[in-house]
């Protein structure tokens, strides 16, 4: 599909501002969310993004009405008449998007009963959903699995659980929390995940009327309650995107400004960035320095020339380096002097974008072993998750074909830091989570353009 391509012409630094808006991760949570409220809710500084429109969709079919609000970037829900939808139309978001399963509770609360169909998302594992499955189950659900999909009904209620995650799973986290809230009595959820944008799901159940108390060690106890309603919020910003940025700032040696990007909910990243020799600024103060009023703050990125330094790092659970980190670092870390090391130890497969970027010039080599951190849950197995990557290489065009949304905004990276015209086909995923991407490139100067 030729619409599908964009013809990169890289080496040229990206220069000046964008902007992120609300997280992809915690906008689509809560927009299921508005499902559990007796009142419209709004959410504000939603980006334009794929998975919006999926999980407008689903909710949609659902009865919800989804609406644009006054202000840019609002959506305005309305769960007055939640209806069930047959399993043909929820059939058609098969593969389109992990966020289905997040519907389970909310809509066996609301109607008693939630088919979801078979999950999609990136390729980056098998991306199971057994503990998704289990604490439903403990809740008092009945979960009936068929080649189509799942299909749910709880005839005696659902009741408060005593549970514990095998690992913090974000999505797990947020499915008990979803369910428990109007689930009868009191759930403890322990070694529970505590990602910036979990914390931001629970201040709007909060808003919602919902009773959650966040304990340390990673317990959550939430008092289920009869009802809740509408909330208006404005998410956390994409700390994601944020960083994608930052990494591409790097690896182009080039300055970027992310406005809207917030310092407490990437101190990780900004360690590691500042640790291979980035620099950066918290530009909080601009309102006060410029005296623009509504002038909001960000972090400036830059390459201050010379040569990066390499590192040993391992991508872990909140408040570790996040997964969703790893892939445009790398491409900046080709450029580092030195080895750096890589342990991913969230996703077992999420290294096979690697290889395009050795095809383009990089030396990094994947090894089954834990290498350069503690030993996880994929040592041993049969698991490429651990890269080395050697440097400084220099980067030359490629064709290339983007295998999921973070390794894809890497090799699109790649591409801009590489000595001439590249091709990147199946670009169109990147819609998936970075709004008006191409915008964006052209705002920082890169000589980007469909065939
Ligand atoms: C969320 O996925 C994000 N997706 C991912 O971002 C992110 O990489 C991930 O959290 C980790 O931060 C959304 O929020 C939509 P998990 P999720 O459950 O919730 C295993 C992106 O590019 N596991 O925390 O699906 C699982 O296989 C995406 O924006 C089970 O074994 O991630 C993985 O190894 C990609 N059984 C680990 O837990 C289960 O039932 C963590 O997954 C559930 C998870």
């Amino acid at each position: 599909m030729t619409d599908d391509v964009l013809i990169v012409h890289g080496g040229t630094p990206l220069q000046g501002q964008i902007r992120v808006r609300g997280a992809k991760n915690l906008v689509s949570k809560a927009m299921v969310a508005a499902l559990l409220g007796e009142s419209p809710s709004r959410l504000f500084d939603v980006p334009r993004i794929r998975d919006v429109e999926v999980v407008s969709g689903l909710l949609e079919l659902h009865g919800v009405k989804v609406t644009a609000g006054i202000e840019e970037g609002e959506l305005v829900m309305d769960p007055t008449n939640v209806e069930s939808a047959s399993t043909d139309e929820i059939n058609v978001h098969a593969g389109s998007s992990r966020i289905p399963i997040l519907l389970c509770g909310p809509l066996l609360h609301r109607l008693g009963h939630a088919f979801i169909p078979d999950l999609g998302g990136c390729h980056i594992g098998p991306r199971p959903i057994d503990f998704h499955i289990k604490a439903l189950r403990e809740f008092g659900a009945v979960v009936d699995k068929t080649p189509e999909g799942m299909h749910l009904s709880a005839p005696n209620g659902l009741h408060g659980a005593k549970l514990e995650l095998p690992y913090p799973s974000v999505g797990a986290t947020e499915q008990v929390l979803l369910t428990a809230v109007r689930a009868e009595g009191v759930t403890e959820l322990r070694n529970a995940a505590i990602e910036p944008e979990i914390m931001d799901l629970i201040c709007i159940l909060q808003k919602m009327g919902a009773i959650i108390t966040v304990h340390t060690d990673r317990v959550i106890e939430i008092q289920g309650v009869p009802r809740l309603y509408g909330y208006e919020h404005k998410p956390i910003p994409d700390r994601i995107e944020a960083a994608s940025w930052a990494a591409a700032a790097l690896a182009t040696r080039g300055e970027i400004e992310v406005v809207g990007a917030r310092q407490a909910d990437m101190m990780t990243f900004l360690n590691v960035f500042r640790s291979i020799g980035g620099e950066l600024k918290i530009t909080d103060d601009r309102v006060a320095r410029e005296g623009v009023s509504g002038a909001e703050g960000g972090i400036k990125f830059w390459h201050p020339g010379g040569e990066l330094k390499a590192v040993a790092l391992e991508t872990d659970v909140h408040p570790g380096f996040m997964t969703d980190w790893q892939q445009p670092l790398v491409v900046a870390l080709t450029q580092a002097r030195g080895i750096s090391i890589m342990h991913e130890t969230v996703y077992e497969q999420r290294l096979g974008y690697t290889e395009a970027l050795n095809q383009m010039g990089a030396t990094i080599q994947v090894y089954r072993d834990c290498l350069g951190g503690t030993p996880c849950r994929f040592g041993r197995r049969n698991f490429m998750h651990s890269a080395v990557i050697a440097g400084p290489s220099k980067l030359h065009a490629a064709d290339l074909r983007i295998p999921d949304l973070r390794a894809g905004f890497a090799h699109l990276i790649a591409a801009l830091a590489a000595e001439g015209t590249s091709r990147v086909y199946g670009v169109d995923l990147i819609k998936r989570g970075y709004e008006d991407f191409e915008a964006k490139l052209s705002a920082l100067g890169a000589h980007v353009e469909r065939p």
